[in-house]
């Protein structure tokens, strides 16, 4: 069986229905259960024995330590963190209490229990450990794509904690032997994508009738992944990845924030028209994140040219699928704006200013 932490939020939860569509290999799934993890996200693996979730923070050594000697798992792979780059400019404390001493914690009790395996169980264990772009800064407009030799320059508290732990679980490597593997991803999106961030956020404000809220100019550029084709990435690399590699997983989907709200605008203005006018009249530009970075994008040809991986949802197709998702599935949506949610939106928005900005031709 394998370990999975943070599999009851966006990406996590996708990995392990995603597992299970492919495997009967059993999952432990841990996770805290943050604002942002929902056992609704879990719900069709209710009285699947396949699946063993366990409330629980990675922060917990005793508790993994009696974890991973009780399932004995093959393999780790880790999700868990807090994930918003907003709500880290707001309140750091817990991303680094989470990305960086969870991570240690998680890596310790995992070394301890390596070391203890013997034989073919101690050689095909490995500890994959999910991270971001953000971990090498920002581009401007005519810079190469990040490869895995880019030099690491986080910007925000955010990506500083998940550069922490990608160098933790590098040195677990070199110091240790342990036998771990970092991914790399762009900017993910799909099904159970909590509406705190952009894709999500703008398809939730526009069936309210709110605001669309972008930061700045709105030319700031992602790379947007489909999360089913991130999943099968790790899983790609969990099962062919070289011990002690990383590896950059992207969409070669290099797109502005402007032309994603327009592209979610146009899907909504034809899978649910309003009465009268478009989305797009809901577009406000607000004050610009601090710190902002400008551009991500992902060359990908390493994943693509050891592990033969590559994306299969073209932007236009992925996106498509998001809209239709949320359109039928009202009732999750609902039931995440909760009152947690709605001091979110506040702190986040009230006291936004309105921006003029003009609209790129
Ligand atoms: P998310 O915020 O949706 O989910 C995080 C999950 O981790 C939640 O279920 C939460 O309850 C759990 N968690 C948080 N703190 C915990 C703790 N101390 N102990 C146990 N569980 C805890 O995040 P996501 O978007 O699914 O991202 C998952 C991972 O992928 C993160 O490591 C993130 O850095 C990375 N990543 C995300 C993206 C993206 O676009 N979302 C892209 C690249 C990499
Ligand atoms: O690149 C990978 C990263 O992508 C992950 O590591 C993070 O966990 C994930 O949250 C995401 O980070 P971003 O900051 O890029 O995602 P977010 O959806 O928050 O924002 C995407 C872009 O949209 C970014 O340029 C900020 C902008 N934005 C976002 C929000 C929430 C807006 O203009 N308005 C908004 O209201």
């Amino acid at each position: 069986m394998i370990l999975v932490t943070g599999g009851a939020g966006f990406i996590g939860a996708n990995f392990v229905l995603n597992w299970f569509a492919q495997s009967q290999e059993p999952v432990i799934n841990l996770d805290k259960l943050t604002y942002a993890g929902n056992l609704n996200n879990l719900a069709s693996l209710q009285n699947d024995p396949r699946h063993t979730f366990v409330h629980g923070d990675i922060n917990d050594s005793q508790k993994i330590a009696d974890l991973l000697v009780k399932y004995q798992p093959r393999a780790i792979v880790h999700f868990a963190a807090e994930s918003h780059v907003d709500r880290s400019i707001h309140g750091p404390a817990d991303f680094i209490s989470t990305n960086i001493n969870g991570t240690f914690s998680l890596l310790e009790a995992s070394r301890a229990y390596w070391q203890a395996l013997s034989g073919q169980d101690k050689e095909n264990f490995r500890f994959l450990h999910v991270s971001t772009d953000e971990v090498y800064g920002t581009l401007g407009d005519d810079n190469p794509p990040f490869s895995e030799t880019t030099a690491y320059a986080p910007n925000s508290p955010y990506s500083a904690s998940k550069a922490a732990s990608d160098h933790l679980v590098r040195a677990y490597f070199h110091t240790y032997g342990l036998p771990v593997l970092t991914t790399n991803c762009s900017n993910n999106y799909g099904p159970y994508h909590f509406p705190e961030k952009l894709i999500p956020l703008i398809i939730a404000n526009a069936r309210a009738g709110k605001d669309l809220p972008v930061y700045g100019d709105g030319r700031q550029v992602r790379d947007w992944l489909y999360v089913t084709d991130h999943c099968a990435a790790i899983r790609r690399v969990l099962e062919s990845g070289k011990i002690g590699e990383t590896y950059n997983i992207g969409g070669w989907n290099e797109k502005t924030n402007m032309s994603v709200v327009h592209a979610l605008c146009d899907l909504l203005d034809q899978l649910q028209p309003k009465t009268t006018g478009s989305y797009r009249d809901q577009i406000k530009h607000i004050t610009d994140r601090p710190g902002h970075d400008r551009r991500y994008a992902i060359d990908a040809r390493k994943i693509e040219k050891e592990l033969d991986w590559k994306p299969k949802e073209t932007f236009e197709t992925g996106l498509r699928k998001t809209v239709e998702w949320y359109l039928a599935n009202d009732a999750w949506t609902k039931q995440v704006q909760s009152g947690d949610y709605l001091k979110w939106v506040d702190l986040q928005y009230q006291s936004a200013q309105e921006t003029k900005t003009q609209e790129p031709a």
